[in-house]
């Protein structure tokens, strides 16, 4: 950006795309989708993802796509969800207490992993010969790779990995479809009955990489964001107190302490949604939005011609001082007062437009379940790792360590 200014042409493993850190164009490419620009990946992110994954699709299959999804993720399943988000935080919590330390991110993807999986396959690690979420390691690091399908690649392990995964989701709708179940009650239930239904648009293939894309969408980008939140409510303890009232005066306010969330007092849960915002905005966990142009834009006196690739940068916004104070300090507070749903000029951890992130609320609230758990019940402190890695967009602690206690009522520091 210093040296050719906001918007610029580069090369990303090989291939040329004009890189947008421009907030007017950003915001102008994501309202724009579908009519001046389309919603485009890199080879390396469809070999791995599907060519038929969500990203890659468009028009109506797309809206069909995206409406199932909805179906699973929007407003009216969650609120169904909140008591199963909150049984299963809780179960993971205790067991973390009676260890050592647990490495974060590892913990919380294992959680977060078993309990998507649950509601999309019914599938349960324990009675499992095989392990489905080890196909999905290196992932990070194989989508913007060299695609080099040789074995010691990070690209190659993720096409062996897909493979694996695909093969395993494969078998397990396909035992679904011998043994139907009387009542619908995960996503594959779901899928079946789309595909019985005549005149259907779904495909076999379709659904399995919607499948696919879905478990690794939800695991890795909500672990990611769980560990670095954890981190920073270690590193600022003003934060983690403030939070902590807020969760304890939820509990104080209702009839019976121990009777569960509802939905209601989720949506209560204003300084929550401060940290959670604050902690995607530096955590920038997707670093380029990508697309591509259907015809020669003009822009800002740019003109980028048709067919070209584009790809939106988050993490210019987030951390640009003119946007955000101190950008690179953790300040909930900065959020009070405003709008937390939703994408804006400055704002687009979950991108924009038309294909805004399917599953945010579902990653806010599985934060503000693990948050309000974690902080009425328990203590914690960091006992190894933590740095933070600042590569370009990408920041997050690498082997961060907590040791979990239950939270002792004489001694309510930490
Ligand atoms: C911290 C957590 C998350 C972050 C930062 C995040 C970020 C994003 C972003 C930036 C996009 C836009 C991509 C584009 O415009 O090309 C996106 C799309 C998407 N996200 Fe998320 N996401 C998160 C959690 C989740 C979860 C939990 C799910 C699963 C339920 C999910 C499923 C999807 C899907 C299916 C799309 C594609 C939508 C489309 O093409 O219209 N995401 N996400």
């Amino acid at each position: 950006m210093k040296r050719y200014g906001p918007v610029f042409r580069t090369n990303l493993v090989g291939r040329p795309v004009v890189v947008s850190t421009d907030p007017d164009l950003n915001y102008f490419i994501f309202q724009q989708e579908g009519n001046l620009f389309q919603s485009w990946y890199p080879d390396t992110f469809t070999e791995i993802f599907g060519r038929q994954n969500v990203g890659s699709l468009h028009g109506f299959m797309y809206k069909y796509l995206k409406n199932m999804v909805l179906n699973l993720f929007g407003p009216e399943s969650l609120k169904k969800m909140i008591p199963e988000v909150e049984q299963t935080t809780s179960k993971r919590l205790k067991l973390w207490s009676h260890q050592e330390g647990v490495e974060l991110k590892e913990a919380t993807a294992s959680m977060i992993f078993d309990l998507t999986a649950k509601k999309l396959i019914s599938y349960d690690q324990e009675n499992s010969s095989e392990n489905l979420r080890e196909n999905f390691v290196a992932f990070i690091q194989g989508l913007i790779s060299f695609p080099l399908d040789i074995p010691g690649t990070a690209y190659h392990k993720c096409l062996q990995g897909r493979k694996r995964a695909m093969r395993m989701l494969k078998d397990l709708l396909q035992q679904r479809r011998e043994n139907p179940r009387k009542h619908r009650s995960d996503f594959f239930d779901y899928v079946i009955e789309e595909l019985q239904k005549e005149g259907t648009v779904l495909t076999e293939a379709i659904a399995l990489d919607l499948m696919f894309v879905l478990l690794f969408a939800s695991f890795e980008t909500t672990s990611l964001a769980l560990t670095l939140a954890v981190k920073f409510l270690s590193d600022h303890p003003l934060v983690l107190t403030k939070l902590r009232e807020e969760h304890e005066a939820i509990v104080k306010n209702r009839e019976h302490a121990d009777s569960g969330l509802t939905w209601k007092e989720y949506k209560s849960m204003t300084f929550t949604f401060q940290v959670i915002n604050e902690t995607v905005r530096l955590a920038n966990i997707v670093p380029g939005i990508f697309r591509k142009t259907l015809r020669t834009i003009q822009f800002k006196g740019y003109t980028i011609p048709a067919g070209w690739a584009v790809m939106v940068c988050p993490p210019a916004v987030h951390l640009n001082p003119e946007k955000y104070e101190d950008p690179l300090a953790f300040n909930p507070w900065r959020w009070a007062g405003q709008e937390l749903n939703g994408a804006t000029k400055s704002f687009m951890a979950f991108g924009g437009g038309m294909r805004f992130c399917v599953g945010t609320e579902f990653t806010k609230v599985q934060m503000a379940v693990f948050f309000h758990c974690l902080v009425t019940k328990y203590r914690f402190e960091p006992i190894k790792g933590g740095n933070i890695l600042r590569t370009p967009g990408l920041q997050f602690p690498n082997g961060y360590h907590i040791k979990l206690m239950e939270k002792d009522e004489r001694h309510n520091s930490t």
